[in-house]
């Protein structure tokens, strides 16, 4: 066994780190001997002394717990003792999807996206829709491009859970997001019969798994010419190849990893412990937005690009902002911080139209909110630019004042961040 992954009686012990493949497929194979060999039907997550997490592997332990709980086993979770991981376990809805006494941790707004379950394609639009604005309100000057390749690499990994992987439980999807490094990291999980397994069905003489999910990554790769057209994988993976991106895949008894940095980038190996299901994990670079773009030129179906949409529908100007539906919250900076930063990338993105930022619904704000979304983006755009691209619609009294003294103070201190 794992060192790193122990057993006591019910429980399973994580007694360090949980960030990489090798503790993944420890902590499963401890899952089955408990659940499948023993019959066991309630068993503990022991991750007290754990000190570090990565969120793939969390995310796909997730998503075998759901599986295993639709066939009638508990699990119980005991949480790590350092703070910071026990909010993560939280924040994350990890401490939720493992064990569902702990209530849904909701986000909506924020720079990272906890656990999202999807099981059909509404819910899939859902998450994607959430992802994209999350990614918009947390990287400054994200270009209109890179925001197009990301939505269509998401969707594209998203979808493959819907349409291979046969898993009971749907996917789980979770992103975070650098924004010092102008990075982001979405992992998709699920718990159903892997990528050796269909792509067998088009490549029959596949036998090895590590050979199984170098295929899949290759150009017009798929397990059906008649459903599909072999892009996703393949075009997600060059996104990857771009800048400091990342790409890594676990499924069945192989997992393949592509970190520029190494000496030999690309490798797929055995690990001899299997992964029920599908990871993939993807990190992409977003400093070099053309490059990103150039990843997708492959022949295939353009990617008519969703982002916008809501943004572009229903409006007097070019563009509407509808507060109320961009942040759970009108009272601190936290909350303010990615608001403003969509408003910024989406000024960007529309180089000349007008940005109608609509309040209706906002009957009360904080000053420190006001100060982070207006007086900040007034001190960064100037007056004269504030003025011809943006707007307020609908703003009560209150409100207004409240905007026009945070304006006022930020210009007179001058610094914007
Ligand atoms: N989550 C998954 N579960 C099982 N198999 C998968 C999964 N994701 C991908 N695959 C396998 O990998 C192959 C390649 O996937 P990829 O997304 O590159 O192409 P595709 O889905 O077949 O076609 P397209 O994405 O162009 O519609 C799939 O045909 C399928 O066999
Ligand atoms: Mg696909």
């Amino acid at each position: 066994m794992n060192a790193n992954i122990t057993r006591r009686g019910n429980e399973i012990l994580v007694n360090e780190n949980f960030d990489n493949g090798y503790a993944l497929r420890g902590l499963l194979s401890a899952v089955h001997k408990a659940t499948t060999e023993e019959k066991l039907s309630d068993v503990v997550l022991n991750f007290k002394h754990c000190s570090h997490v990565e969120q793939g592997p969390m995310v796909f332990v997730c998503a075998q717990i759901l599986k295993h709980r639709e066939h009638g086993i508990n699990f119980e979770l005991i949480a790590p003792e350092i703070p910071e991981l026990q909010r993560l376990f939280r924040n994350t809805n990890w401490a939720h999807f493992i064990d569902p006494k702990v209530e849904t941790f909701r986000s909506d707004g924020l720079e990272h996206l906890p656990a999202t379950q999807y099981q059909d394609s509404t819910e899939q639009g859902r998450a994607v829709d959430k992802i994209v604005k999350v990614i918009l309100g947390a990287i400054p000057q994200m270009g209109r491009r890179s925001l197009v390749a990301f939505e269509w690499s998401i969707n594209e990994i998203t979808d493959n859970v819907l349409t291979h992987s046969e898993s009971p439980v749907g996917g789980l999807v979770q992103v975070q997001t650098f924004a010092r490094d102008r990075k982001a990291q979405f992992v998709v999980a699920d718990a159903g019969v892997g990528i050796p397994r269909t792509l067998r069905e088009g490549y029959p003489t596949l036998t090895r798994d590590e050979d199984a999910l170098e295929k899949a990554i290759s150009e017009g790769v798929t397990s059906n010419k008649k459903r599909g057209q072999g892009n996703g994988l393949y075009g997600s993976y060059q996104m990857c190849g771009q800048g400091q991106g990342e790409f890594e895949l676990h499924s069945g008894y192989a997992s393949l990893t592509f970190v520029p940095q190494r000496k030999k980038p690309l490798r797929a190996t055995n690990e001899g412990l299997p992964c029920n299901g599908t990871l993939v994990a993807v990190t992409i670079d977003f400093s070099k937005p053309q490059l990103l773009e150039e990843a997708l030129r492959f022949q295939g179906r353009k990617h008519e690009p969703n982002f916008l949409k809501p943004y572009e529908q229903s409006c007097d100007g070019d563009m509407c902002f509808k507060l109320v539906d961009e942040s759970p919250s009108f009272g601190s900076r936290m909350a303010g911080k990615p608001v403003r930063t969509k408003l910024l990338n989406l000024y960007g993105m529309h180089s000349s139209g007008r940005i109608s930022i609509d309040l209706s619904n906002v009957p009360i704000m904080s000053s420190s909110f006001a100060d982070e979304v207006f007086g900040k983006l007034f001190l960064e755009v100037g007056a004269v630019g504030f003025m011809r691209r943006f707007e307020l619609m609908n703003v009560e009294d209150i409100v207004r004042h409240i905007i026009d003294k945070a304006i006022a103070q930020r210009v007179s201190t001058g610094v914007a961040d």
